[in-house]
């Protein structure tokens, strides 16, 4: 079928043009996206700071839509069914059989490389094979995705479905890193470097946790602000302070029981190990490439018993946990349409500005 995507040929470019959609294989859907929200992560894709990532291809991995057709496996999803897409997992190796598609195998190949799990791509043009960014491709009229990576959403009213576009990525990174990860224990602290979508979110379910100081971080004042109205005690500018370690240990007296290191920068994983308690427990969800970093290992790691974790999409096996946000969502305690500002489709390079500047915390992309 005919499409309209946004596709990047070249590193930092996008062009919304016509293509061509393959029709579902017999374990995918066909959706029909009624809105996409703009990760930071797509950024960092577009940009070719991750090695794994070929062109071209479409980028979004935050779509949200209507279920159009149906591959002949699938019994879990039907036409007409809302779904909420998010990131794809193989489904056979031990890990995703385990229940942890989030450390699938071959997340590398199906998160950047454009191809789906039998390794052939579905949109084309001029019979050029065109990728799609987390086997999903969300920046297009339509989308094909496996269903294992379709999320059925039930009880939301479908002039709110476009706000729970986040809940695929960045929402369920943020949210997750907290209650899946780090699973706070009550009347604890927690630090979150970087209000963005997934910080933002990390705030939110901090408060849902019953942490009692919840610092946020940022270099933005008016995300600070915003964090606030969230659920943060005590916030940081950290270009208005020399030592923001040290003012963490101030606010928490003596360290935090929790950070969570979501700024996209490699170097502030130090300050997310460093400004810990004994026994604490720092998760880093930045996408950085190939950047690395210096820690003194038996002053901040090892003597004082701290673990320092990485943690792709919020450590969720998504069939589960989004569910789980939407009621959250429902429930008024996840208010992820507070962080949402909306773009028609071709202002796709204004959402991206503005998420880069900081204006807009979570772009999303509406479609007719
Ligand atoms: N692990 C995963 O599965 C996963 C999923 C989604 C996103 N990500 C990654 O998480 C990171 C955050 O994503 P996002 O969409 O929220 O990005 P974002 O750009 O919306 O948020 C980053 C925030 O960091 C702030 N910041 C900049 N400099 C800072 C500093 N010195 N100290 C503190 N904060 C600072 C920015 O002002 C911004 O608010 C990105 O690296 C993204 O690629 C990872
Ligand atoms: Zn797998
Ligand atoms: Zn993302």
């Amino acid at each position: 079928m005919k499409i309209t995507a946004a596709i990047t040929r070249t590193k930092g470019e996008i062009s919304i043009e016509e293509a061509e959609l393959a029709a579902p294989k017999a374990s995918e859907v066909l959706v029909k996206i009624i809105a996409s929200g703009v990760c930071h992560t797509d950024a960092a894709g577009i940009e070719g700071f991750i090695p794994w990532i070929t062109f071209p291809q479409v980028f979004g991995h935050e779509g949200v839509g209507i279920v159009e057709e149906v591959g002949i496996a699938v019994d879990t999803l039907k036409p007409g069914d809302r779904v909420a897409m998010t990131f794809p997992s193989c489904g056979r190796c031990k890990y995703c059989l385990d229940g942890h598609p989030y450390a699938c195998v071959h997340l590398n190949e199906l998160f950047f490389s454009g191809a789906y799990k039998d390794g052939t791509r579905r949109i084309s043009q001029n019979g050029e094979d065109i990728g799609s960014f987390f086997a999903q491709g969300a920046f297009a009229t339509h989308a094909i995705v496996d269903a294992r990576n379709a999320v059925k959403v039930e009880g939301i009213p479908d002039d709110k479905l476009k706000y729970l576009c986040s809940l695929g990525c960045g929402v369920q990174t943020g949210a997750g890193a907290v209650l899946n990860r780090c699973k706070p224990k009550p009347a604890t602290s927690l630090v979150v470097f970087g209000s963005g979508g997934v910080g933002m979110a990390a705030v939110m379910a901090a408060a849902i946790a019953g942490c009692t100081q919840i610092i946020a971080v940022d270099v933005v004042p008016s995300r600070l602000e915003m964090a606030k109205e969230f659920g943060a005690t005590d916030t940081i500018n950290a270009k208005e302070v020399d030592d923001v370690v040290a003012k963490i240990k101030e606010i928490t007296g003596g360290g935090a029981h929790y950070s969570i290191e979501s700024s996209g920068i490699p170097a502030l994983t130090l300050q997310a190990t460093a400004c810990l308690r004994r026994m604490g427990i720092a998760v880093i969800c930045s996408v950085t490439g190939p950047a690395e970093v210096s820690i003194p290992l038996e002053m901040y790691l090892m003597n004082p018993s701290v673990t320092l974790a990485g943690l792709t999409e919020g450590g969720s096996n998504p069939q589960i946990f989004i569910p789980k946000l939407a009621e959250y969502f429902k429930a008024g305690r996840l208010p992820v349409d507070r962080l949402v500002k909306f773009y028609d489709f071709k202002d796709i390079k204004q959402a991206f500005a503005d998420s880069h500047s900081g204006v807009t915390v979570k772009p999303i992309l509406l479609f007719d």
